[in-house]
């Protein structure tokens, strides 16, 4: 059974992840998601005014005080700086099962944080929520999605031909990964360090 406990901040060693906040927006706008290289990897397209991005940003704080809801902020622990988001959804109450998604800016790829974070959620997903399995897919025609995946200890169950078709039309086949609570813990990959402080609701 699905333990939820919302949003709580997370910590690891570079990063926080923590609940985005309205005066989010701007940023979000400006880091990543008006930006195609990023956009042109996930299902909706970048958006072409702020005020989009405020909707997005409002209707995701809108939905912090659900219990399962849990959409974090990506954020340097040095500079505070917010770089991206990463979320858990599509909770399965008869499975226990789960999907992650996550975008990181472009000027911070290839640093290791997207490994970081993603590792993190896997940690407090198995961990304080005893999900059974979180899984992922991505369009592989980008690897660096796969990779992080395959870091973070997911395995490739196979690949979904035409799976989405994105703002521009284009059809995307798609690799599907997943990680399953048992072998996580029987691997030994739950020991990262990752404190995890009480949600504020
Ligand atoms: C996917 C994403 C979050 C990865 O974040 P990141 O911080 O760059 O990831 P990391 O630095 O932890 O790891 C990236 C890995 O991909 C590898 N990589 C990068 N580009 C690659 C490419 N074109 N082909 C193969 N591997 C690639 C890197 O070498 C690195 O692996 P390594 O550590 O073994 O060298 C980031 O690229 C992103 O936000 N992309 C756009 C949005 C997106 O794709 N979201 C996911 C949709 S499924």
């Amino acid at each position: 059974m699905i333990t939820y406990v919302g949003t709580p901040k997370l910590e690891t060693d570079r990063l926080i992840l923590e609940k985005f906040k309205l005066g989010d927006a701007q940023k979000v706008f400006d880091h990543w998601i008006s930006d195609e290289r990023v956009t042109d990897n996930r299902v909706n397209a970048a958006h072409t005014a702020v005020s989009q991005t405020v909707q997005r940003v409002a209707n995701i704080v809108s939905q912090y005080e659900k219990e399962d809801f849990c959409y974090w902020a990506v954020k340097l622990k040095d500079s505070g700086e917010l770089i991206g988001e990463i979320d858990l959804y599509d909770f399965e109450e008869a499975t226990g099962n789960c999907e992650v998604s996550y975008s990181l800016g472009y000027r911070w790829w290839n640093q290791g944080y997207g490994t970081e974070a993603l590792r993190a959620v896997i940690e407090f997903g198995f961990r304080h929520m005893n999900l059974h399995k979180i899984a992922a897919a991505h369009n592989t025609d980008n690897p660096a999605s796969g990779r992080i995946m395959s870091k973070a200890g997911m395995v490739q169950e196979g690949i979904v031909r035409d799976m989405i078709r994105n703002s521009k039309g284009q059809y995307k086949d798609c690799a599907i990964y997943g990680i399953l609570q048992g072998e996580y813990f029987s691997k030994g990959l739950g020991d990262s360090v990752l404190i995890v402080e009480d949600s504020e609701k």
